[in-house]
């Protein structure tokens, strides 16, 4: 395949565009023809391909060195477009997409014969969302059809939240990263499955369990929760934001509660480790040692900065990242969940 070449005669892929409508057009021309670029979107970075197309989708999965198992989200320019994708549509699903969208929530819905499999990992179902980033909608708008995206990151990293990490991440893989600046949201959309009996979130995200509660009567389950869990033959769908090594750090990760922070990290430092600490509401000891980090106390402004903050940490070539354990209350949860997550896969290939 010929490449574009700059005047010098070196390749352009994986340039970084500011996204001005000529750009945007020139996206959509590359998605046209089968290749891949980097979208902003209000929650993360995606690797955006044509959703219609199976080998531009089979070069999502190379890029990313995901398992062609895994299912990708579409997403769409506007709900209009969802008889084309789904088969079955719930009229909660329909409340839920009109309350929430363009924003950070997929819906989990039985797919039509036009998904191809490479989209689904073989499953009888599709994640779609109509995503709110302006530059994503315009994208899509003049795209004019559904774009896969996963998360601009290689598998089992921490999710791109900049258009230079997404270049960090994924380098000439991508035609080019479209410049939609820091993401507002900062971590991926809440999944909710409705292709069962009950919906379910299968992934925690910025629209909560009482926000979907209020539009449709009822609470959905959580993943791994009550019956759903249960029903023969019903397997859950695959989710690999499910899988519990996730977002994570080379470094290690461990998490810790407020009162023990400084404790370990003295400790940890003493025996003559790296130590770097990202806290939200613990006071910064001004040990000379230590790397520390101070996070917003509010729960969205934290999760805006998070994987930023993990990934800039992540280079610092420490021994241990310590992170403070967070409130319980709902507004922490999709952010504890990727804690979790990032502790568990965190401490790989060093
Ligand atoms: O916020 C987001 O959702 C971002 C932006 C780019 O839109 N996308 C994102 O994609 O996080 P990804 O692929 O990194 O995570 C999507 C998750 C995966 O864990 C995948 O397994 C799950 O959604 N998923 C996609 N389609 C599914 C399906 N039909 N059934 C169950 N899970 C599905
Ligand atoms: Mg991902």
């Amino acid at each position: 395949m010929s490449e574009p070449m700059s005047k010098a005669g070196e390749s352009t892929r994986g340039r970084i565009e500011p996204a001005t409508l000529v750009a945007i057009r020139e996206a959509a021309d590359l998605l046209r023809a089968g290749d891949v670029v980097g979208m902003p979107t209000e929650t993360v970075y995606g690797l955006a391909a044509d959703a219609l197309n199976p080998e531009a989708v089979k070069k999502i999965f190379r890029a990313k060195g995901r398992p062609a198992d895994h299912p990708l989200i579409v997403h769409l320019p506007a709900a209009d477009h969802l008889p084309r994708w789904a088969a079955r549509i719930p009229k909660d699903a329909i409340a839920l997409a009109r309350a929430f969208w363009p924003g950070p929530l997929t819906l989990i819905l039985k797919r039509t014969a036009d998904v191809p499999d490479e989209v689904t990992g073989g499953q009888d179902t599709v994640g779609l969302r109509v995503p709110s980033h302006p530059v994503a909608l315009a994208l899509l708008q003049v795209f004019d059809s559904g774009i896969a995206a996963p998360s601009a990151n290689r598998f089992g990293r921490i999710s791109p939240t900049t258009a230079a990490h997404v270049q960090e991440e994924l380098g000439e893989k991508v035609a080019m990263v479209l410049d939609g600046g820091a993401c507002e949201v900062g971590i991926e959309s809440t999944i909710l499955d409705f292709s069962r009996d009950a919906p379910e979130i299968l992934r925690p995200g910025a629209i909560t369990p009482d926000d979907i509660a209020r539009v449709i009567g009822r609470r959905p389950l959580m993943r791994g929760e009550a019956s759903s869990a249960l029903d023969a033959g019903q397997a859950a769908p695959r989710v690999s934001g499910a899988l519990a090594a996730h977002y994570a750090p080379r470094t290690p990760v461990r998490l810790l509660a407020s009162s023990r922070l400084c404790e370990e990290a003295a400790m940890l430092a003493a025996e003559g480790s790296r130590v770097a600490v990202l806290t939200h509401s613990v006071a910064n000891p001004h040990d000379s040692r230590l790397i520390w980090q101070a996070m917003p106390a509010d729960a969205a402004a934290y999760a805006h900065d998070l994987y930023a903050s993990l990934r800039a940490l992540d280079t610092l070539d420490a021994d241990f990242i310590l992170i403070e354990s967070l409130p319980e209350a709902p507004a922490w949860r999709a952010i504890a969940d990727r804690l979790q997550r990032a502790a568990v896969g965190s401490g790989e290939g060093r």
